[in-house]
Order: structure tokens, then C-alpha cells, then sequence
């Protein structure tokens, strides 16, 4: 019998339970098109004839290493250098100003970009704060980046881009002034590359240990997770603030109807979230 499946019920079952213990994304059904896009390469690599005998293998043999590519490639790693620009905005014309001014004893400052992707996010608060404030410069400023994915880690601790990547939201001065072109990608230098540490953080695990964060990127994640993950994710995030840290979400994201414990604050031209 011919036919158009890439799974069987049972095998999305299990597919997507998989998927939503290790990592929190939720699979739809509809999105049958794009399980068979992303994981019929790693089939094909596993000498296996499709989607469904990749599945049946790893509920068979509970490879690790199999979960973990699967779980990988099941994320959308989606980003681009200063995405929706006004969180990027109300950093430099208020919340830094605020912080030099309120962080002065301490001369610390500790940034969080969350499920950060290829790094795209960190890399332009790295940017904006070297090229705009060169008063912190003894500081000590934290650049953490982080995800669940290892693979998309390397790629972003590689800080290596093609040219459509630098291409969306990068402007032409950053680009000349903080990448070295390599061919036909763009690395960005070091004196950028190294103010960001990279680390593995899966938002539905225990958090390592890490410092109480400033300002927190959450952006873009949440929209993969039903509504109690959401809230569990959020009520972590804030024990890892300060009560006057800001939280940026995602542009269609909110708390709304998941905690009360961080309330929206208006920034600059948009709106953040702090500790209520
Ligand atoms: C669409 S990208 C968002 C990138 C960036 N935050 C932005 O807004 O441009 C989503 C990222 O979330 C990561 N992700 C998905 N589930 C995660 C989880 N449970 N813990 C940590 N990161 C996760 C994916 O690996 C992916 O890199």
C-alpha cells in the first residue's frame, strides 16, 4: 500500500512526547511537513529508509545521541542581528544610562540572551554596548548566551556568518567595523567574540549556576510551548532578576495569564517586563 504519512499515530505519539519531555516544544500534527523536512536527512545518515523507521529505532534503542539530534532538529533557530530593534533601542537610550548610574558601587553588569540561537542577539548587545559606552569599559560585564541546542551553540561561538545573515539588521558600520571577511562569510572579531561566554541551559531543566541578570532576552521561545511550561519557564526567570532587572519577550509574547510575578513596564519606545 502506498502512502503519504510520515508517521503513524503511534509514532508521532511517541515522536512528539519525546520531543516535548526533553525540550518543551510542542509538535502539531499539521506540521507533519516540516518533521519529514527536518529529520529525513537524519534517517538518511542512519542508513534508514525513512522518517517512520528513525522513530521506531529510537523507541526501540533509546539512543541518546539520536534523541539529542532530534530534539535539535526539531527547534527553529530563526534570529537576525538586532531583531525588532526597539529592545535594542530602550538598552542604549535608557537601561544602560539607568545602570551606570544605579550600578555605580558595584560596577558590574550581567546579560542573559536566552535560547539565544546562532547568537545574533548577544553579538549586537556586545556591539551596541562597545560602541556606545565606552565608560564601561572597566566594568565587568557578563555576556551570557545560551541554549538546548550544542549544535547551534557551536555555530554561534564560531561567530562565523553568510552574507544573508549579516545582511538583516546589521548596519553597514557594524559590519565593517566589528566582522573580517573570510570568502564568502564574515567572522566577528575578537574583541567582540570574546565578551560573550556561550553555555548549554535547557529552559525546562534546573538552570545551572548563574548570576541574578540584569537584563534578560527570552525572545521567541515561549510561542513553541503550551501554557504550563510557559509559566514554569517564567516563575525560573524571575528568581534569576534583580527587582529593577528588565525581561525582553518576543513581540507577540506576553505573561499574561502566566504569572503575576512580573508585571509590564514601559522602555524607551516599547515595553519590558520587571519583578513586580
Ligand atoms: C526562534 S529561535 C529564537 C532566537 C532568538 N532568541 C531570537 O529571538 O532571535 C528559538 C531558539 O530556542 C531554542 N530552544 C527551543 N527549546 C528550548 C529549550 N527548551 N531550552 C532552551 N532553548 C530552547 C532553539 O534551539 C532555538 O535556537
Amino acid at each position: 500500500m502506498i502512502t503519504t504519512e510520515v508517521l503513524d499515530p503511534l509514532a508521532f505519539d511517541f515522536l512528539s512526547n519525546l520531543v516535548r519531555e526533553r525540550s518543551a516544544i510542542v509538535l502539531q500534527p499539521s506540521k507533519m511537513y516540516l518533521i519529514d523536512a527536518r529529520l529525513s536527512p537524519v534517517a538518511k545518515a542512519e542508513g534508514l529508509e525513512d522518517v517512520q523507521a528513525l522513530v521506531e529505532m529510537i523507541r526501540k534503542t533509546k539512543n541518546p545521541r539520536l534523541i539529542q539530534t532530534v530534539v535539535e532538529k526539531m527547534t527553529t533557530n530563526e534570529t537576525s542581528f538586532f531583531r525588532d530593534l526597539h529592545p535594542f533601542d530602550a538598552i542604549k537610550a535608557q537601561i544602560i544610562p539607568q545602570f551606570i548610574a544605579s550600578r555605580e558601587k558595584t560596577r558590574q553588569l550581567n546579560i542573559w540572551s536566552n535560547a539565544c540561537s546562532s547568537g545574533q542577539e548577544i553579538y549586537s548587545v556586545a556591539m551596541l554596548l562597545r560602541e556606545n559606552f565606552p565608560q564601561l569599559k572597566d566594568w565587568r560585564i557578563n555576556l551570557i548566551a545560551s541554549d538546548l541546542s550544542t549544535e547551534i551553540l557551536e555555530r554561534a561561538k564560531s561567530g562565523v556568518f553568510n552574507q544573508t545573515e549579516v545582511n538583516r539588521g546589521l548596519p553597514m558600520p557594524y559590519l565593517l567595523k566589528y566582522f573580517t571577511k573570510e570568502g564568502l562569510t564574515w567572522r566577528i572579531k575578537d574583541e567582540i567574540r570574546s565578551m560573550v561566554q556561550f553555555q548549554v541551559v535547557n529552559l525546562i531543566t534546573p538552570f545551572p549556576t548563574l548570576p541574578k541578570f540584569d537584563i534578560v532576552f527570552l525572545r521567541n521561545v515561549l510561542i513553541y510551548f503550551d501554557a504550563e511550561s510557559k509559566s514554569k519557564i517564567l516563575q525560573k526567570i524571575h528568581s534569576q532578576m534583580l527587582s529593577d532587572s528588565y525581561l525582553f519577550l518576543g513581540a507577540a509574547e506576553t505573561t499574561l495569564g502566566l504569572t503575576t510575578s512580573l508585571q509590564r513596564v514601559p522602555v524607551h519606545k516599547t515595553f519590558a517586563f520587571q519583578p513586580s
